[in-house]
Order: C-alpha cells, then structure tokens, then sequence
C-alpha cells in the first residue's frame, strides 16, 4: 500500500505550502504539484538561503526526488526555465523533474488577455497575478489549448496556435492590441519544447507505475482554499481548484490513492488581490504583522491584506477538503501583541452563522464574531517543542484545535527549515 499527504492551503494562498513541502519532501520519494501555474510562490529558507519557486515543487532541494508538474497545471515555459536555472546555481544540476505532457501551455497571448480581462470587469478587477493563468485554463475548457506534448511537434504546433489566434487575435485587435504572428510564436514555443522535451512525460501514468511499487507521493498545493474556483470566494478567486479534490483529477492519480489531508493555516490571515475577506483590519498591529511576517507577495511583491484567524474559513477548507490534520505557520509573528483575537461566527442580518455564504454580496454583509485571547510577548522562534511555548500561545493553539476539532500535526514559528516543530508524525 503506497502513502500520500495532501498539503493544501486552507485560506486564501500564502500559508506557508512551500515551506511545509520542503519539510516533508524529506520522507517521500515523490512530490507533485497538481494546479496553477506561476501565479504560485513558494518560500523555502535552509542553510541561510533562501529561495523563491513559482513552478517547480518545493521538494527539489531534497536530493535524490522524482518532482512533478501535473497534467492540471498551467505552465508557463520561460519561466520554467528560468526556475531550472536558479535551481543549477543551488546546486542541483540534474534534477528528476517529471513535466506532464497534458500540462497546458501559457502563451504570450494569454498574458495579455490576462489584463484585458481586469480591463472590462467595469473598475472590479480580480487583482490577478497577470500571469495568464485565467485566459490558459479559458483555452483549455474552450478546447483551443496548447498542451506541453505539442510544443514537441513544430508542424501541430503551428496548426494549434493558427487555431488558437484566428480567435485571439481579433479580440486583441478589437481591443486596441497587437496581434501575434503564428510563425513567430511557435519558433519561440517549438525552441522552449526543444529545452523542456528530456522532462516531458506522461505523468500519471509513471505515477501510477511507482505508487504501484509503494514509493510515497507528496502533493504540494498551490494557492487556498478561498480561491478555489468552486468553493472559493467566486468571482474573487483563481481558475483552478486548489483542494484535495481537485488532485486525483490535477495530477491523474485514483481518488483512494490519498491516504491523508493536511491543512496549512497561518496563525492569523492573510489576502493578496481584491475580494471579500471578513476579519481584514488595518491599523498599527496589522502593519506590525505585515512587517514582522514580511507579508508582501511573493509572486507580485503586492503587501498583503492582514487579517485575524477564521475559524468560519477554516471548517470550510476541513469539510471541501477532508482535512485530516492542522498545521500552523508564521506562529512566531504573533509574539509580542496584547491580544489575539479568532473568529468564530458571522453576524449577517442578525443571525449568527458558522458557514461561508456562496454569493460575496451576503459574505461582503458578514460581520465576524470574535473571541479575544491574551497574548504572549516571549520570542519564540527558537522553540523545539510544544512546551517551550509561552502559556498564552498554548491556549491560542489548543484553541484552534476544539473550534476545528482538528489536531494541529505541527506548528512552525520561522521561515527556515529546522523552526519546525512535529507533534504528531503523519507521513
Ligand atoms: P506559500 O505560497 O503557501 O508557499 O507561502 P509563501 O512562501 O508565499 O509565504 C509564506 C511566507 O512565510 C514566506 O515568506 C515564508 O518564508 C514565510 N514563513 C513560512 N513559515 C513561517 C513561520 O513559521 N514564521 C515566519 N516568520 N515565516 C514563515
Ligand atoms: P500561492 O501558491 C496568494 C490570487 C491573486 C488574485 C487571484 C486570482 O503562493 O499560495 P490569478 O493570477 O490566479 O488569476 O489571480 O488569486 N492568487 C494568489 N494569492 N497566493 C497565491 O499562490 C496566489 N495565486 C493566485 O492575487 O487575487
Ligand atoms: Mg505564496
């Protein structure tokens, strides 16, 4: 019987994915990111360096790992390429990365369609990323993608991206844009192919092959629950399904091949782009936190919008995905405040309620319903166990575990690596 860990983003992206990846690709023999594409940013701090990853998995700095793009990713291939070669200068020269041939391909075209689309939402704009995710996934429910397999082949490259501009390029020009010439796109793309083609695979099936064999598979998400296409705050959200769900589909593995779902939490919340997010507040202790937890995009350098923990969130993200454990990050940043506070209902036309509305025009009406805590002032970012915690962040913890009744399977409280600390081993 092969394991598998599900690691997915309980709030809105952000909660530290990269950084828990990177602890438990340590434990497993491969690691798959599933979904989105570059709009992703991911964090890893070891050995005094740190490194910032958009495509590739976080378990790349573990020697000897077989990482895979999924066939549900969206993958732009210059950037990809300019991962591997950051990922050289770290000093992993060869790496056994696995690119599914069903990956879908961002295209020039898909990036400026990108801000197009921010362009008529009539002074509404998503605050996407500007990386073409949306326009990508649009080609490809459209059926007018490229897929990672065709950048292989230059003569269907050419008849797909012919295809594919006959539309495009008369919304472009409609619209005051360039329009793209075919020949030189798909030079471009065919040469980007010719880079990529040692690591393009068919993915699910070689997953197949080796979960056969009982290797362990770690499925690293990317962005939150809260923008999920399906279960997010729609229409403020990304255009893939970023839960558990969605990986058995994203990565073309069998549904019971998941074994267990862990749920990263921040401490607090955080939000990159506009959207509705009810425990946002923004005054000298949101500053404090957004500087201590250096809360600015790591994609789009945006500050992000600080808020307090949302338990109301978080049952959403633990009943969509199945959560089986916590974990908590960025605990340190909390250190030295008055209070902490945790939501744990909405107030909405007066009732009280413990759900995510599905329409953002009553979630925008929720006010939340908070319980205030005392803080801790203690630094503890060298902590190593759970009793080396001040009393205060105890209870703040014990706290989250009885209104999710999840345990908290590990708390991290810095950036790097070893500032982790296991209560529960779960892979
Ligand atoms: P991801 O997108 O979920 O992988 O998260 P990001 O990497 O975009 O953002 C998380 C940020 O928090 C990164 O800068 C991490 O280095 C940092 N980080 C992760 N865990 C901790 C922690 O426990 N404490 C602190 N202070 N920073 C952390
Ligand atoms: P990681 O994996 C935080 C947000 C964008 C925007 C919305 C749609 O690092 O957690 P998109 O470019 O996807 O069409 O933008 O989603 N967003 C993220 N926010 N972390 C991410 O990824 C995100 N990926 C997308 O800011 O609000
Ligand atoms: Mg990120």
């Amino acid at each position: 019987m092969n394991e598998s860990l599900v690691i997915v983003g309980t709030q809105f992206g952000d909660e530290g994915k990269g950084k828990m990846t990177d602890f438990y690709a340590a434990d497993a023999d491969v690691i798959v990111r599933s979904q989105g594409g570059d709009n992703a940013g991911h964090t890893i701090v070891f050995d005094g360096d740190k490194y910032a990853l958009h495509l590739i998995p976080s378990g790349i700095f573990r020697k000897g790992k077989i990482n895979v793009l999924a066939n549900g990713m969206v993958i732009n291939p210059k950037t990809l390429i300019d991962e591997l070669g950051l990922i050289k200068k770290a000093g992993i020269e060869d790496p056994s990365l696995w690119i599914s041939d069903r990956a879908h391909v961002i295209m020039l075209y898909h990036i400026v369609m990108d801000g197009l689309s921010e362009r008529i939402r009539s002074g509404k704009p998503i605050g996407t990323t500007k990386k073409g995710i949306g326009p990508t996934y649009r080609d490809k429910v459209d059926r007018i993608g490229i897929r990672m397999g065709d950048l292989l082949d230059k003569g269907r490259l050419n008849d797909k991206i012919s295809m594919a501009l006959n539309y495009h390029n008369r919304v472009l020009e409609a619209f005051g844009e360039e329009p793209f010439s075919a020949s030189e796109l798909t030079e471009r793309f065919f040469a980007y192919g010719q880079t990529l083609k040692p690591y393009i695979k068919d993915t699910a099936k070689l997953l197949d092959e080796r979960m056969k064999i009982g290797e362990k598979v770690l499925f690293e998400g990317a962005q939150g629950t809260m923008l999920c296409i399906e279960h997010g705050t729609y229409p403020y959200v990304t255009s893939s399904s970023p839960t558990a769900a969605s990986v058995p589909l994203a990565a073309g593995v069998s549904p019971q091949s998941i074994s267990s779902v862990l749920g990263i939490t921040k401490a607090y919340s955080t939000r990159v782009g506009e959207g509705v997010f009810p425990t946002e507040f923004d005054d000298d202790v949101a500053r404090k936190i957004r500087e201590k937890g250096h809360e600015y995009g790591t994609t789009t350098k945006r500050p992000r919008r600080i808020g307090w923990l949302d338990t109301v969130i978080l049952n959403h993200a633990k009943r969509i995905n199945g959560l089986n454990y916590l974990a908590v990050t960025l605990l340190d940043v909390l250190s030295g405040l008055d209070e902490v506070r945790i939501c744990t209902h909405y107030r909405h036309g007066g009732r009280t309620i413990d759900y995510v509305p599905s329409s953002i025009e009553r979630f925008y009406a929720c006010e939340p319903v908070y319980e205030t805590w005392p803080g801790w002032d203690e630094d503890i970012s060298s902590c190593t166990s759970y009793e080396d915690l001040p009393d205060n962040c105890k209870i703040y913890l014990n706290r989250i575990e009885q209104l999710t009744d999840l345990k908290i399977a590990l708390f991290s409280v810095g950036a790097d690596r070893k500032q982790t600390v296991v209560l529960k081993n779960i892979f």
